[in-house]
């Protein structure tokens, strides 16, 4: 039987993770896959990450099986963190996920169920694997405008223009904060725009939160997904722990399904199924760890003062690049990298130039042209901006 598979498309940011690792170069630089690394190259295990797992360690009594929905206090904890007070509990469904692609493959799950023809655009670029999952799940997509290539910045009124043709049972993917791959994101009047325009067509919006407090802080990278829950009846949020807590590999996340309160057991009921019908339990362990640092004021607060740390080195590397194309190019052309905000910008590079900056300097991007900011330290900056200058960029 398994002579009649067909060989798969590779994941481009998996395959270019490995390409990497097999580089013999010793100056290699990797600004491919999304995973924060700090000025020496490691992806710490955070502090309250660590003290929580301690804690746990010493107080877990069991291990038995939670709700198929996962721990509700988890669920309540993250609600909290991502939607503040914008929504009532009464009105949130809630489901703990292997990570945030399992909330986004869930929440696409769920369309399909209650909306089987539903079309769910999706902002031109997005992450390349919400592409994949939806064709794989056989939902219908279109992109909608959002990167303007020249200024690489976000083209509203584009975007705005695209989205008036949606209508109720179509899905609006939009990211949170942080956007994967560009690193352009809406102002909040824009995101009152968005708001203005999907309760007047009834289509539903469905934001993707992987990167919330990588760009202006935890509030405010949550500000759109907030307005958009006080706003509008029925909205979709896949919540990812991955990179906040620096926790890839427990696979911790949440998929939040906010509508009317009389509705709510349904939802939430169909949400379990889901869970049992793909992987029965979510992952419990970095729920827990999550859970813990979220509710206690301790761990809370060296949590977020290290994630700040974090959001503050990034950006300190954004000017720095910016400073520094700016020193050898005498032009201002590359200084939207200090305007975008979370891991992530898209260079603006042709797919040869993308090869060319590997093959003949070691440095490692996405071939759509984007990079990992967090890759960078204060020794590789000035690399990469010879490197860029050199490849004519
Ligand atoms: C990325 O975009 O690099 C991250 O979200 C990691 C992944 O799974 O692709």
């Amino acid at each position: 039987m398994f002579d009649r598979l067909k060989t798969q498309p590779a994941d481009k940011i998996l395959a270019l993770m490995a390409e990497f690792r097999a580089d013999p170069r010793a100056d290699k630089i990797d600004l491919g896959v999304g995973v924060y690394k700090d000025a020496t190259g490691l992806t710490p295990v955070m502090r309250a990450v660590k003290a929580a797992e301690k804690r746990l360690w010493e107080e877990e009594t069991s291990k038995t099986y939670t709700g198929l929905a996962g721990d509700p206090a988890f669920s309540a904890a993250l609600g909290a963190l991502v939607l503040g007070d914008s929504v009532e509990a009464e009105r949130i469904a809630a489901v703990a996920t292997p990570g945030g692609t399992g909330a986004v493959r869930q929440g696409f799950e769920l369309v399909r169920l209650a909306s089987p023809g539903a079309t769910v655009w999706v902002s031109d670029p997005t992450w390349p694997n919400h592409l994949s999952i939806l064709a794989y799940l056989g939902v219908r997509m279109r992109p909608y405008r959002y990167f303007d290539a020249e200024s690489r910045g976000v083209d509203a009124s584009a975007m705005l223009s695209d989205l008036a043709q949606t209508q109720p049972g179509d899905v609006v993917l939009l990211h949170g904060c942080c956007h994967n791959p560009t690193g352009a994101n809406l102002t909040l009047p824009e995101w009152q725009a968005v708001a203005d325009l999907l309760a007047r067509t009834g289509a539903l919006p469905m934001i993707d939160i992987a990167y919330q407090g990588f760009g202006d802080g935890l509030d405010a990278d949550a500000a759109g997904v907030r307005l958009l829950a006080a706003r509008l009846p029925e909205v979709l949020v896949a919540a990812s722990c991955s990179k906040n807590f620096g926790i890839y590999r427990e696979r911790t996340g949440a998929l939040f399904a906010l509508g009317d309160p009389g509705r709510r057991g349904l939802t939430q009921g169909t949400l379990a199924f889901l869970n049992r019908q793909n992987y029965s339990f979510p992952p419990d362990h970095g729920a827990r760890l999550v859970t813990m640092i979220l509710t206690d004021p301790d761990l809370r607060a060296d949590w977020e003062a290290e994630l700040d740390e974090v959001r503050r080195g990034m950006l300190t590397l954004r000017e720095a690049l910016a400073a520094e194309l700016q020193r050898r190019t005498g032009s201002d052309r590359f200084g939207f990298l200090a305007q975008h905000r979370g891991m992530f910008s898209r260079l603006g590079a042709t797919p040869d130039q993308v090869e060319r900056l590997k093959t003949e300097h070691g440095i490692y991007m996405v071939g759509d042209s984007r990079l990992n900011i967090a890759g960078l330290n204060a020794a590789t900056v000035p690399v990469l901006a010879r490197a860029i200058v050199a490849t004519g960029i």
